[in-house]
C-alpha cells in the first residue's frame, strides 16, 4: 500500500499509564488506508535524508509549532441527554432518570429531532478532539441509527447502541421497549444495519449491545443480550455500579454482585465498556480482568451521581483497564479535556479525604492520586485497549486520529513566560488551560476531518 500523507509534527502521547513521550519534529507517513507506516523520531540516523525526500511528497503537512495529541476516546456518552447538559442535576439518579432523563430520551421517535440533536453533538465532540465515542442511543432504532449515520457522515469513529430497558415495573410506558421479544429483535436488527453501514466506512461504526443497566432489564432480556453478543461478537456497554441505589438494588434482587450477573448473563466480554464501577470491590476487579473487560471512568457525573470516587489506582493496580467516558448529561461536559481535569482533582480528594472532624491521617485513603498523565492515558491508550483497537499512541501500526493543538491561539493564548521550560509542562498546560479554540485541526484514520 502507498503512503498517502507525511506529517512533520511535535507530539505527545502515552504509551505506558503514568508515562508520557515527547517526540520533536517527527515524521509521520501515513498509508491510503489511515494506519501509521512509520514514525520517524528526530535522532533516527535517516531523518534528515527520509526528511529531505518526504517534503517534496504532495501530501506533506509541516505543522510547526503547533503540538500534535492522541483524538480522545470518550467511551461513555448518552447522545440523547445532549439537550440537558448541565441541567437537572440536584436530584438522586433514579429521580433524574424519571423526572428528566426519560421524557427526553422518549422524544427520539422523532427522528428529525434526533437528527438535528446528533449533528449538533458530534460536530462539539469533534470540535473538542474527540475522534471516537461509544454513544447510547435510546430504545429507538430509527433514530440510533441516525446517530450511526452522523458519525459515519462527519468522520468520527462511533460505536452506537440501541437501548434496551425492557422491565415493565421499572420503566414508564411511555418509555420502554414494547416486550422482551422486541427488545432483543429490534437490538438485532439494529446490529446488522449498523454492521451493514460500517462496511463503506473507513474509520468504522461499529453496534454495541446496550443494556441500560441491570435494573432496567427483565432477566429473559439480559440472558438474551448476552446469546446476541455471542453470536455477533459485539460491543457491549452498560452502566455497572455506579451508585448506592443500583449497586445495592441489584444485589438485592440477585443475592450477587452488579459484576457477577453482568458476567452470568455474558455480558462482561473483551469488548465490554462498563461505565462507572464506583462500587467494583477486588472480587469484582478480578473478574473485570480476567475476562478483559473495562470500566469506563466518569468522574464528572460521578460527581454528582455516584456517592464515591472510583478508586482508579487500586483497580488499575488490580488489573483493570480503565477508560474515560464523558456521560453527558450526568456530566455536563462534552468535553474529555475537563473529564481529565476532573479525573485528577476527584483523586485528589479521595487521596486526602473530606471530612474535616477527622484528623489527616484517617481523612483519606493513601496512594489514590491520578496525575494528569495517567488521566490523559485513560483518555487515549486506555480507551484503545477498551476498545481492543490500535488506537491512543504514534505508532507504527495504530490508527492515524489525532488533534493539532495551537497554544498561541489569539481566542486562547497560553501562559508561555518561564525559562527553561521541560517538555512535560507544555503537556500539562495544554491538559489545563486549552480549550476548544485551541484544537485547530482533528484527523481520523488519517483524514481531515475539521480545520478551524
Ligand atoms: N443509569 C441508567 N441510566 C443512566 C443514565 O442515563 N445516566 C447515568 N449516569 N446513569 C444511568
Ligand atoms: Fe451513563
Amino acid at each position: 500500500m502507498t503512503i498517502k500523507n507525511i506529517f512533520k509534527a511535535s507530539l505527545f502521547h502515552s504509551i505506558h499509564y503514568g508515562k508520557i513521550e515527547f517526540l520533536k519534529d517527527a515524521v509521520i507517513t501515513v498509508l491510503e488506508n489511515g494506519i501509521i507506516n512509520e514514525v520517524i523520531k528526530n535522532n533516527d540516523p535517516n531523518y534528515v535524508e527520509k526528511l529531505t525526500e518526504y517534503s517534496s511528497h504532495q501530501n506533506f503537512y509541516d505543522f510547526g509549532d503547533k503540538i500534535l495529541l492522541p483524538g480522545f476516546i470518550d467511551l461513555h456518552i448518552h447522545a440523547p441527554q445532549w439537550p440537558q447538559a448541565g441541567l437537572a442535576l440536584d436530584d438522586e439518579l433514579s429521580c433524574w432518570l424519571d423526572n428528566f432523563t426519560f421524557p427526553l430520551e422518549a422524544k427520539y421517535e422523532d427522528v428529525n429531532y434526533a437528527k438535528e440533536v446528533y449533528t449538533d453533538l458530534v460536530k462539539t465532540l469533534l470540535a473538542n478532539g474527540t475522534t471516537s465515542a461509544m454513544y447510547f442511543g435510546t430504545i429507538h432504532n430509527e433514530a440510533t441509527l441516525e446517530l450511526a449515520k452522523i458519525c459515519a457522515d462527519l468522520g468520527q469513529r462511533g460505536f452506537v447502541g440501541k437501548v434496551v430497558m425492557d422491565d415493565k415495573t421499572m420503566n414508564p410506558n411511555f418509555y420502554r421497549d414494547y416486550s422482551t421479544k422486541e427488545a432483543l429483535k429490534n437490538t438485532e436488527q439494529f446490529i446488522k444495519d449498523v454492521t451493514a453501514l460500517g462496511k463503506n466506512v473507513p474509520q468504522g461504526v461499529y453496534p454495541v449491545i446496550t443494556p441500560r443497566f441491570v435494573p432496567s432489564c427483565t432477566d429473559e432480556a439480559l440472558k438474551g443480550l448476552g446469546v446476541l453478543a455471542k453470536k455477533y461478537n459485539t460491543y457491549i456497554q452498560s452502566h455497572c455500579s455506579e451508585s448506592d441505589w443500583e449497586h445495592n438494588f441489584v444485589s438485592e434482587r440477585f443475592g450477587r454482585r452488579d459484576t457477577e450477573v453482568l458476567a452470568s448473563f455474558g455480558l462482561l466480554t473483551d469488548k465490554a465498556v462498563m461505565a462507572h464501577g464506583n462500587f467494583i470491590n477486588s472480587r469484582d476487579a478480578k473478574i473485570f480482568s480476567h475476562n478483559h473487560s473495562s470500566v469506563c471512568h466518569c468522574p464528572i457525573s460521578n460527581s454528582y451521581f455516584a456517592n464515591a470516587v472510583l478508586p482508579v489506582n487500586k483497580l488499575k493496580n488490580e488489573g483493570v483497564n480503565i477508560c474515560l467516558g464523558t456521560d453527558i448529561s450526568g456530566g455536563f461536559s462534552p468535553s474529555l479535556y475537563d473529564n481529565i481535569k476532573q479525573t485528577v482533582m476527584s483523586s485528589r480528594l479521595l487521596n486526602d479525604g473530606v471530612d474535616n472532624n477527622l484528623p489527616s491521617n484517617q481523612r483519606g485513603i493513601n496512594n489514590s492520586k491520578v496525575s494528569i498523565f495517567e488521566a490523559f492515558y485513560l483518555a487515549t491508550h486506555g480507551g484503545g485497549k477498551a476498545l481492543k483497537l490500535p488506537l491512543g499512541i504514534f505508532k507504527k501500526g495504530y490508527i492515524c486520529d489525532f488533534q493539532v493543538i495551537d497554544i498561541s491561539t489569539p481566542n486562547n493564548k497560553l501562559p508561555n513566560y518561564l525559562d527553561n521550560e521541560e517538555d512535560k509542562h507544555l503537556l500539562q498546560k495544554i491538559l489545563y488551560l486549552s480549550t476548544k479554540e485551541n484544537i485547530r485541526e482533528v484527523w481520523i484514520q488519517g483524514k481531515r476531518v475539521l480545520k478551524k
